[in-house]
């Protein structure tokens, strides 16, 4: 149940984040109805001196980065629930400001029903916790009360992402700390376990027994954009496969929870993720990890800068825009079967999906010479939605021949307008106090458990990325690391059915 009044308060409400995806994921839900009754949603940030400012800025930028959604008359109308407060967050005064302006909100105590929305950087999540706490800003006697939301990176490894987090658990418990993975809010990422879960058809087969391989890919055509200080840190083994392909990974594989109740749906996915990081051995790292970085050259009909040539990037970077990894979960489900992830910058298409393939346990009469090809099930995250199905049947009017056939189920409603993106998801989740497309800190730990002995290896072998060009596939290595084990990479497949 939601209570009467919520205060959302945005540290960092000019910054990118806050422009490109909060607000227009709050205009959105006030468009679809769907904010609650009771919201004042308060942007602190230095740069502007009165409210009106602030919101003419942010108007400015929904109208150029999402002129679809924007009319002025709904504008006029949502802004009614923006707010603004001039204050720094790196001083002591901003809070003591702070407190006396939640406390005056009429039937609101200051941390009463507030949720603080960290979009800054992280660096300066223990800084502000610390000055919540100090400022009798971070208790409530209710229960699950005020809530601190954090974006990620959360940490650089795992010894930051420990530091930052006791900092923060002294100030918030667990059960009030929601740590933002924006994958969990995509619907197709949402329907996995009722995929699995709720069919028949799928989970007596979802294991080593019938599955020769799963692949889990999310590329990306842009570059780094203008994110060059950060990037040129992390790359894209800390960007993309620590956070958003681990958890995908997790519900694929993870094992049926007791209830589909969050605190169970979270042990499960956390068991999973510790099975992979306390992997005794990784396997050969040399043959089970590529890393790439992206050189200029032309998309289209455009000239694009190699990552070296970003702004922002350190002279002979040797940061990966480009990560493909093959490993193994050592259970009894899925011991030998081999996933592979794949994510980069600057490839061939904006795309996530996830393919499992079947093993090739066919008749021999019908396998020999008739090339039967893979039984696949591909779910598709983006930009598409929804589930293909690859199988073998008869060549309609041949006495033998063997052709693939694909069965299709679009997720889509079919007004696009109206298919919710990943943002609002987490922020209709957040209000609500549902934690279940939030990450809890054993998972993030054990993601980064993993993600540090791929980056110990690389560094012991100073492994340098293979530079590969815009618009491709990414390093040729990474397509050499499926052919040796007599496979390849579905993504870079030509289907004939829109997958
Ligand atoms: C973010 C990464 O978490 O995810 C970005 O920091 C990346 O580098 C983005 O571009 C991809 O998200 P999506 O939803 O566009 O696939």
């Amino acid at each position: 149940k939601m209570p009467e009044m919520i205060q959302l308060v945005i540290f960092g409400g000019t910054g990118d984040l806050s422009r490109s995806k909060l607000i227009p994921g709050l205009y959105k839900l006030y468009k679809r109805n769907s904010l609650p009754d009771q919201l004042s949603i308060l942007g602190l940030a230095r740069s502007f001196s009165s409210r009106k400012a602030y919101l003419q800025s942010l108007e400015q930028s929904l109208k150029e980065e999402n002129p679809e959604i924007y009319t002025k008359e709904s504008w006029n109308n949502f802004k009614e629930y923006l707010d603004y407060l001039q204050m720094d967050f790196t001083e002591d005064i901003g809070y003591n400001k702070l407190y006396h302006h939640l406390n005056d909100q009429e039937g609101n105590q200051a941390g009463r029903h507030c949720i603080y929305y960290l979009a800054t950087a992280p660096e300066f999540f223990p800084m502000i916790t610390e000055n919540l706490k100090e400022h009798r800003l971070s208790k409530s006697r209710e229960p699950g009360w005020p809530r601190l939301v954090i974006e990620k990176p959360f940490g650089y490894s795992l010894s930051s992402a420990r530091d930052y987090n006791s900092q923060i658990c002294q100030v918030f418990p667990e059960e009030n700390v929601y740590r933002i993975d924006h994958y969990l809010g995509k619907e197709m990422i949402q329907n996995i376990l009722t995929m699995r879960f709720a069919n028949m058809f799928f989970e007596p087969i979802w294991n080593k027994h019938y599955i020769d391989n799963i692949q889990i890919v999310s590329t990306e055509t842009s570059g780094i954009k203008t994110r060059g200080k950060y990037y040129d840190n992390a790359g894209a083994l800390r960007d993309m496969v620590q956070s958003h392909l681990l958890q995908m990974l997790a519900l694929i594989t993870m094992e049926s929870p007791a209830d589909m109740s969050t605190e169970s749906i979270r042990q499960e996915k956390i068991k999973l993720l510790k099975t992979l990081a306390d992997s005794p051995s990784l396997g050969d790292l040399r043959d089970n990890l590529v890393i790439g970085q992206y050189k200029s050259g032309i998309i289209g009909d455009r000239t694009v800068p190699g990552y070296q040539d970003e702004d922002n990037i350190a002279s002979n970077s040797r940061t990966e825009t480009f990560a493909a990894v093959k490993l193994n979960i050592n259970n009894l489900r899925w011991r030998g079967v081999p996933f592979y992830l794949k994510t980069g910058k600057r490839l061939h298409k904006k795309s996530a999906k996830i393919y499992v393939q079947f093993k090739d346990d066919f008749h021999p009469a019908l396998s020999k010479d008739k090339n039967p090809e893979a039984n696949l099930l591909i779910i598709k995250i983006q930009p598409e939605e929804g589930v293909s199905m690859q199988f073998n049947a008869k060549e309609p009017g041949s006495q033998d021949k063997i052709t693939s056939v694909f069965m299709d189920f679009c997720q889509q409603a079919p007004d696009l307008q109206n298919t919710p993106e990943a943002y609002e998801e987490l922020l209709l989740a957040l209000f609500k106090g549902d934690q279940s497309l939030f990450t809890h800190w054993d998972g993030v730990k054990n993601s980064w458990l993993y993600i540090d002995k791929l980056r110990d290896y690389i560094e012991a072998n100073r492994l340098e990325p293979e530079k590969y060009n815009p618009g491709s596939n990414g390093p040729t290595s990474s397509e050499e690391m499926l052919n040796r084990d007599g496979r390849r990479w579905w993504d870079e497949e030509e289907f004939n059915a829109n997958t």
